[in-house]
């Protein structure tokens, strides 16, 4: 075995690049449960790739047999049905463990200097992860997929002089067709998998070029040893290896407790119109998208004027790449930031969660009020930051991490 590591690593480094990432990757060692959704965003990643890759060798591309490939699928398929629940759930997971992931980066301020590119590179990977679950959503071709999509594809018409046309490119057709179907089956098995594959290797090398940030925002790299070890910091592998075991196990329990009793989750995670296939002449009651758009979504209905509702929508996801130059403050973490940060991030995190429950919801006056108030308390959490983070009074860091 290691005559054969030995021939391998004269011709590839491998042994190098095991080192520098991982047994030789000194990451700091006040980790705290939160830092889990790294390793489970892998482990969903590679749920949804090796079950997608299955469920693609009995799925059928085309507007006639697509709704009745998955009803095959689910009824004769051996293992079909575990195969399309472990991939539906995956979806909602992937979001639910995503958005967990994003969060730590807002408490910790792991965004900030000198890790811009990690973030960018991760709202990249968000950005093509909510273009992939959107056309994924089309292939099943039950009602909410076929006018969910006209939704959202519609709203490219919206935009001024090119709208229209750029509609119609999207779609290929005048309404949503196979033709749509298709390309949305190429874009969403081939093409957005190797982008995100790609984006989330470069998220990592980024990392591991700057190092973790740890819940007390502090730099490990400054306090070494005689050897150059971070003080504070232990090898990734056995250590993180072996510790993210227990997240994981923790995480397959939920994950599978939900595809084997509640795959649909009550509507949520497979909405019921979705059981019916997709009928172009009949529109349903209420269109709403899955759970992980509807903070967005509730955004754009707020706003009365089409294209505007549509920079919204945009502005909302696009001013969180440029969150590492809005923060001001001399600290990372929330522990020593002052109560301004703090409350900021209360009310976002509130705003996000209500606005989320008013995208699944039918609109009301009442609720359409209470959307146009949230979608500012979200906006003013970044417009404001600059403000808030640089008069706040913050708390003086530690010199070395803390360990509870
Ligand atoms: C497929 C999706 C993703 C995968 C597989 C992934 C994977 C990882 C892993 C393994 C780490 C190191 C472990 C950890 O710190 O938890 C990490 C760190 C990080 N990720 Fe992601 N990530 C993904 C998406 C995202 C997204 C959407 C964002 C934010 C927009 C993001 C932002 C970050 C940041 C800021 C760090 C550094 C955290 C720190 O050092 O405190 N990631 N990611």
């Amino acid at each position: 075995m290691q005559k054969l590591i030995a021939w391998i690593d004269d011709r590839l480094p491998v042994v190098e690049a095991f080192e520098k990432h991982m047994s030789k990757y000194y990451a700091p060692k006040n980790f705290n449960f939160l830092y889990f959704f790294g390793v489970l965003s892998f482990v969903v990643l590679a749920n949804q790739l090796l079950t997608g890759i299955w469920l693609t060798m009995s799925y059928n591309p085309s507007a006639e047999g697509a709704f009745a490939s998955i009803e095959y699928i689910m009824r004769d398929v051996e293992y079909g049905w575990l195969l399309r629940y472990l991939h539906s759930t995956g979806a909602s997971a992937f979001f639910v463990v995503v958005y967990m992931h994003m969060f730590r980066g807002l408490l910790y301020g792991s965004y900030k200097k000198p890790r811009e590119l990690v973030w960018i590179f991760g709202m990249t990977i968000y950005l093509a992860l909510m273009a992939e679950a959107f056309m994924g959503y089309l292939l099943p071709w039950g009602q909410m997929s076929y006018w969910g999509a006209q939704v959202i594809v519609n709203l490219f018409g919206a935009i001024p002089y090119i709208g229209e046309d750029l509609a119609l490119w999207i779609r290929g057709d005048y309404l949503i067709s196979g033709i749509t179907l298709n390309r949305f089956f190429a874009l969403h098995v081939v093409a957005l998998p190797i982008v995100i594959l790609a984006l989330v290797v470069l998220h990592i090398l980024a990392l591991h070029e700057v190092g973790s940030n740890n819940p007390d925002g502090i730099d490990i790299k400054k306090n070494k040893d005689e050897n150059g070890i971070p003080k504070d910091g232990i090898p990734f592998h056995p250590y993180y290896t072996v510790h993210d075991m227990v997240g994981i196990v923790v995480f397959l329990f939920v994950f599978c407790a939900v595809v084997f009793f509640f795959p649909e989750m009550g509507g949520y995670f497979i909405e019921k119109p979705n059981f019916e296939p997709a009928n172009p002449l009949k529109t349903p009651d209420h269109i709403a998208p899955v759970w992980y758009f509807t903070p967005f979504y509730a955004m754009l209905r707020a706003i009365p004027d089409a294209f505007l509702g549509v920079v919204v929508m945009g502005a909302a996801i696009a001013i969180l790449f440029v969150l590492p130059w809005l923060d001001r403050s001399p600290v990372r973490s929330m522990r020593y930031k002052g109560s301004l940060s703090k409350i900021a991030l209360v009310l976002l995190v509130i705003s996000f969660c209500v606005l989320g429950y008013l995208g699944v919801v039918v609109a009301t006056p009442e609720r359409t009020l209470w959307a146009r108030i949230l979608t500012a308390v979200y906006f003013a959490y970044f417009i404001l930051m600059p403000w808030y983070t640089s008069i706040e009074k913050t708390k003086p860091v530690p010199e070395r991490v803390t360990m509870k």
